[in-house]
């Protein structure tokens, strides 16, 4: 029976001839002549009525492991809850949020995880159905996207988030004006980052987030010392003593804080739930004129500032967790502190190439010659 499940998504079943059109040679193979295609078909929409009714009553995952269109189709629908369920380790889980265009970060930096064997707690929440596809293909549920989201026409066409939002003003005065501006309103993303996280901890799970422009020198875990809600690194430049305080720094020029929005680890307390509420609520206090910078670091920022009296915040040790505006600029800095580099962020630089030009003179662009460590291997 499962060499005929491994032939096609069971949605087609009931409309294709199976052994008329192989999709692909290797996996067809001729139905024994034992269970007859009768008994096959009917076994097959049993199944199908199953899953249709008991939607509870899960199908074994092996029976499908084999075939990837099957494994994609079974991935699509996941909720995000179902998908830190599945991934999440010793109720930990490591996500991320990408787009079509940064795939080849995402990949970067998930060779940089294999590394220190992390791997297995990383769910990818991908922003457009072809990051989802691809992912989860080359990685089975490891990828999950909360809707709304573009299709991938849509989500090549513009890019990232960022894009969307500056489309619809160059468009401003054609008909298209009007469904960019529908699609804004249903793919708004301005706080969609601290949404997930909020739902993760909801969900009772501890979560790491990272953006994709990171590559881990070395396990960040140890460094999460104590039981502190909400753990953040500085995005300052200035060289502080290795003893600095852990404190929430204080306010800078602009009257707050430049804690970096892209490494963030949380514990689901009342405190860190706290943060994210907070969080949304700035940001859904900004105007869109700012919004549409779609930055939503300053917000976070006014987050911790606003909640730091009730939250217990843990800023994590500049010469772990550099900000890419010293380590890529201050050797003598990168020199003193050698060995205690444990995750790069390459920030303070604009442009996708510039971006993979210095990861790359840093010996830190890994897709190129270890492609292979990654689960999603080469991509094309
Ligand atoms: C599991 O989590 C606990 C508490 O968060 C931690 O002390 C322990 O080291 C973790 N175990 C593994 C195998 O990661
Ligand atoms: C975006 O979403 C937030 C919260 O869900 C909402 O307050 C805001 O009005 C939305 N903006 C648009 C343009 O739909
Ligand atoms: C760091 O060390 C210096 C000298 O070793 C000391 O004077 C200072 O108080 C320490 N700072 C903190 C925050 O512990
Ligand atoms: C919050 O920001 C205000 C205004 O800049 C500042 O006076 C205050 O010290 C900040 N509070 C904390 C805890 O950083
Ligand atoms: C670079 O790092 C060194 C060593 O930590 C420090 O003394 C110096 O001030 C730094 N330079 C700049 C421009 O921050």
């Amino acid at each position: 029976m499962s060499a005929f499940l491994h032939q096609r998504p069971l949605h087609n079943v009931q409309t294709d001839s199976y052994s008329s059109s192989p999709r692909s040679p290797n996996d067809y193979q001729k139905p024994s002549t034992i269970i007859n295609r009768t008994t096959l078909l009917l076994l097959l929409i049993l199944l199908v009525l199953l899953g249709v009714l008991f939607p509870w009553i899960s199908i074994p995952h092996g029976l499908f492991s084999t075939n990837s269109k099957l494994s994609v189709s079974k991935w699509k629908d996941y909720t995000l809850a179902e998908a830190v369920a599945s991934v999440a380790k010793n109720g930990t889980v490591i996500v991320c949020a990408v787009s079509q265009p940064y795939l080849p970060f995402l990949n970067n930096w998930l060779i940089s995880i294999v590394r220190q064997k992390h791997q297995e707690k990383v769910l990818v929440i991908a922003e457009d159905y072809a990051t989802l596809y691809m992912v989860n293909e080359k990685w089975p549920g490891h990828a999950v996207l909360v809707p709304p989201a573009p299709d991938s026409q849509t989500a090549h066409k513009f890019g990232s988030q960022v894009m969307y939002l500056e489309n619809c003003a160059d468009v401003m005065l054609s008909a298209q004006y009007y469904r960019c501006l529908r699609r804004q309103g249903f793919f708004n993303f301005t706080s969609r980052r601290p949404r997930h996280l909020l739902q993760i901890l909801e969900l009772g799970y501890n979560v790491m987030y990272n953006d994709v422009d990171m590559v881990w020198l070395a396990d960040p875990f140890p460094s999460l010392q104590g039981e502190h809600d909400v753990y953040f690194t500085d995005d300052m430049t200035a060289v502080k003593p290795l003893n600095h305080s852990h404190d929430l720094p204080p306010p800078g020029k602009k009257g707050r804080t430049y804690i970096c929005s892209c490494m963030i680890y949380l514990r689901p307390t009342t405190g860190a739930k706290l943060v994210m509420k907070k969080w949304i609520e700035e940001l859904q206090a900004q105007p869109w004129s700012k919004a549409k910078k779609s930055n939503d670091q300053p917000a976070f920022n006014w987050a911790l500032n606003k909640t730091a009296g009730q939250v217990d915040l843990y800023l994590l040790p500049q010469a772990a967790f550099p900000t890419g505006g010293l380590y890529f600029k201050n050797q003598t800095w990168v020199q003193e502190t050698k060995g205690m580099h444990v995750i790069i962020h390459n920030n303070y630089i604009t442009g996708f190439e510039k971006k993979i030009k210095r990861f790359h003179d840093f010996g830190l662009w890994l897709v190129d010659d270890h492609a292979l460590e990654s689960p999603l291997g080469r991509l094309k």
